[in-house]
């Protein structure tokens, strides 16, 4: 259990905890100049402004001193980012396909079945260093919560391997079988869906938390998507689905319908689509600043990483965003469509590309993360919440897409331990 630690000289700390000592009516981000933050026993203890922490630390530390003392020096600090959407889980690179893709070849989906090749033929442990060494190029870039997809086995036995090397490095776990249908199964999609429903499903479910389906036109149809997620929560798994990628379809409504938490990508969306999105906060009655208990709704993940490397328009946040929708911010770290660990290049791109502000931008990598996993206890810094924070070496966050490219990440704690 980590000790105590009290970071003391904070210029700008964002909470993502309105309400919060400090923090300002109306601002989502709880946003706190002249900061400070407890942390103790792997948990936020306090988070407030400099002239409070005398007696707040005090007592929150019950008269005891603080192990250790981290001045911030005026700089910012947030909470870790939540990268709710990679695909780590793999073998190989496809340099050579994004080369082409810069010289005018189209993004396919089919490219996934390369990876599949590679990902097959790797031992345990090859996968077992690629994930490791994503993990900590994702740590040292500020994320201290990651989910991980499997999706480029598409064997039983691939896919359990894939979970279950996965559940070694992190809770947060999604059974992808239905990535897109193996070349062994060309022609017959709807047996390979049985086996995904099926045997697959059964294999891979213990290791998992969340099922997820690729919709879209050359990977599974919305009504075999439907069978892969509805099969998934019958077998307890929570629901986040990949749609809209390529062009308009139906799952994007599918998701909402079922009451997934995510449903990512959204590059192509109708005003329909849109107000689904924004429908299922309202109408389940939950607020995205977890102010009001349980969270139903689904978060529209976008993926800035993915448009940036296929050339495809950017997805438009600023309609999701004023139309009432909740929208988080993930990197879909993978080899083919996105192969970046950079949270703060997403909220660069978000910022520049996609009509979001800083603060939304933000917000969507921690907060917005988080609910995108439907979790309570991280992207947000208030007692009792992970110790996941970061100390940014900048005076504010508008410095990650101020300052794109730049290293700005000093100092991580994770469930209040320091990296480095
Ligand atoms: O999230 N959209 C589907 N799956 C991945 C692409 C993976 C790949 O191209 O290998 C994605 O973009
Ligand atoms: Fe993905």
């Amino acid at each position: 259990m980590p000790g105590s630690t009290l970071v003391t000289g904070i210029g700008e700390l964002t909470t993502n905890a309105p309400g919060g000592p400090g923090t300002r009516d109306g601002d989502p981000t709880g946003l706190v100049t002249d900061a400070v933050v407890l942390l103790d026993g792997g948990r936020v203890a306090w988070a407030g402004p400099a002239r409070e922490a005398r007696d707040a630390v005090g007592h929150a530390l019950d008269g005891r001193e603080p192990d250790v003392t981290v001045d911030a020096g005026g700089r910012a600090v947030l909470p870790g980012f939540v990268d709710s959407h990679t695909h780590l889980v793999f073998a190989g690179d496809r340099a050579a396909e994004f080369e082409a893709r810069m010289a005018g070849r189209p993004y396919e989906a089919g490219g996934i079945r390369s990876t599949v090749a590679a990902t097959r033929a790797a031992s345990d442990d090859v996968l077992r260093a690629g994930l490791a060494r994503h993990l900590d190029e994702a740590a040292r870039q500020g994320t201290t919560t990651v989910e991980v997809k499997g999706g480029y086995g598409l064997t039983v036995a691939d896919e359990e391997r894939s979970v279950r090397l996965a559940r070694e490095v992190t809770p947060e776990v999604t059974f992808l079988g239905a990535h897109v249908v193996p070349v062994e199964y060309a022609g017959r999609a709807d047996a390979y869906v049985d086996l995904v429903c099926g045997e697959m499903l059964a294999m891979c479910a213990p290791h998992a938390r969340w099922v997820d389906v690729f919709c879209e036109t050359g990977a599974f149809t919305p009504e075999q998507s439907r069978r892969v997620l509805e099969a998934g929560a019958a077998a307890g798994l929570g629901v986040r689905v990949h749609a809209n990628q390529l062009a308009p379809g139906d799952g994007v409504r599918l998701a909402v319908g079922l009451g997934a938490a995510a449903v990512d990508h959204c590059t192509y969306l109708t005003d329909d689509d849109v107000a689904a999105l924004a429908g299922s906060w309202t109408d389940s009655g939950t607020r995205p600043d977890g102010t009001s208990g349980a969270v139903a709704g689904t978060v529209a993940t976008l993926l800035p990483g993915v448009e940036f490397s296929t050339r495809q328009p950017y997805p438009d946040a600023r309609r999701l965003l004023d139309a009432g929708a909740v929208v988080a911010l993930a990197s879909d770290c993978n080899p083919g469509s996105s192969y970046t660990s950079s949270m703060p290049l997403c909220v660069a791109l978000a910022v520049r590309e996609m009509r979001m502000t800083v603060a939304e931008a933000v917000w969507s990598a921690t907060a917005g993360g988080a609910l995108a996993l439907r979790r309570d206890d991280v992207g947000h810094l208030a007692p009792g919440a992970r110790a996941d924070v970061v100390l940014l070496d900048a005076p504010s966050r508008t410095h990650l897409a101020y300052r794109p490219g730049v290293p700005l990440i000093a100092k991580t704690w994770r469930s209040g331990h320091p990296h480095p």
